[in-house]
């Protein structure tokens, strides 16, 4: 019986071959935070992702029953779990694609940035890793505060000297999966033909669906504008008050994530015309960072889009959510400067 190491070691010339004969190789993709809620089904998507050909899965408990449960299924990516700090290293070298999961989620009756104790010392650690051993890797960062994790990311990367950002995204995707969502129930459309562009952040008032740019061109009512708004922006609570005290979305977010991360493995690939949201560094505002449509290409977030005309009650939003999200990159920011 072979080993998952030597799988991988097979897979590794299997992927030297399909290259020499210029196909694509598939691409190597860690989970940091692979046995939790997200994590797991997060990283089953992945196993049945034809652009992943290995599946590192990293945790701090359960990894190794994850990643043996995972082994049997037979679908083309390799998986191997590690388990605990001393083998973040090795679960991280040689990796494409690194997505973080990794932290607690919500309660009822606590915001994101309640999470930012214990998150931000996470998602530094985690991006100590990322730095020293595969500092070229696009990292979708999901743990939340995004709107705070993200800067966190970007200032560690920035004091080991591997910053890019255009490697660097963090995943909003579950805002624009439920925005396609409660949009298409209201127009009466199967949410797969509709497009709703969610800029800002990620995080109450700092999720702003730009309803006057929904495809196909689409007009709402006042009251249908002000009740979509508010359903996109509470969707996070509305499932953790659902789950009461359960934790958050995570079947709906591996969903988004696994879209995500697709995307970036199509444009990694040279795939033309990727496009998707995501919080990144950006001049779209005189924010440092700020979520809108990006060109994912083989360097990552090529393009950052601008906005695009703006309603009235879309500008209103736009101040309001530009307040709350320069508090929280600041906070982040200082985080790692302290
Ligand atoms: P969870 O508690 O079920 O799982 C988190 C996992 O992270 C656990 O398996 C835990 O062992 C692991 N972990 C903790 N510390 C770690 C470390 N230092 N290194 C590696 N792994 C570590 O939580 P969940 O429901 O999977 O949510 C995870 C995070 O994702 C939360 O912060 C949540 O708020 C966030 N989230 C973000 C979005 C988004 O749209 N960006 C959506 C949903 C949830
Ligand atoms: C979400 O939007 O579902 C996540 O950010 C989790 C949460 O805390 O709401």
């Amino acid at each position: 019986q072979l080993s998952n190491l030597q799988m991988e070691e097979s897979s590794a010339l299997r992927r030297a071959e399909c290259r020499a004969k210029g196909g694509s190789p598939g691409f190597k993709v860690a989970i940091l935070g692979a046995a939790g809620g997200i994590g797991q089904p997060l990283a089953m998507l992945m196993k049945m992702n034809p652009l992943v050909s290995v599946l590192h899965l990293y945790d701090v408990v359960n990894s190794p029953g994850v990643t043996a449960d995972l082994s049997h299924m037979d679908t083309g990516a390799v998986v191997r779990g590690f388990l605990g700090q001393q083998q973040l290293e090795s679960a991280l070298t040689g990796m494409d694609l690194v997505i973080i999961p990794a932290g607690v989620p919500r309660k009822p009756g606590m915001t994101r940035d309640d999470l930012f104790n214990i998150n931000a010392g996470i998602v530094k650690t985690l991006c100590e890793g990322v730095a020293k051993s595969c500092p070229n890797a696009i990292v979708n960062l999901i743990s939340n505060p995004v709107n705070s994790t993200v800067p966190i990311a970007a200032e560690v990367f920035k004091k080991a000297g591997t910053y890019d950002p255009k490697r660097l995204l963090g995943v909003t995707t579950l805002d624009v999966v439920r925005a396609n969502t409660f949009v298409a129930e209201v127009l009466g459309l199967d949410p797969r033909e509709v497009n709703v562009p969610v800029v800002g952040g990620h995080a109450g008032v700092t999720i702003l669906p730009l309803l006057s740019q929904v495809k196909p061109p689409s007009s709402f009512t006042p009251e249908e504008t002000e009740y979509l708004t508010n359903r996109i922006q509470n969707g996070g609570t509305e499932v953790v008050e659902a789950k009461a005290g359960a934790g958050s979305a995570t079947l709906s977010m591996a969903y988004a994530a696994v879209k995500f991360a697709d995307a970036c493995l199509r444009g990694l690939r040279g795939d033309a015309g990727i496009v998707e949201c995501a919080f990144v560094a950006s001049q779209v505002t005189e924010l440092p960072f700020f979520a809108t449509e990006v060109r994912l290409g083989r360097t990552g977030a090529e393009e950052v889009f601008q906005l695009g005309p703006l309603n009235e009650y879309e500008r209103f939003g736009l101040e309001k959510a530009k307040k709350e999200l320069a508090g929280s990159i600041q906070k982040g920011v200082a985080f790692i400067n302290k």
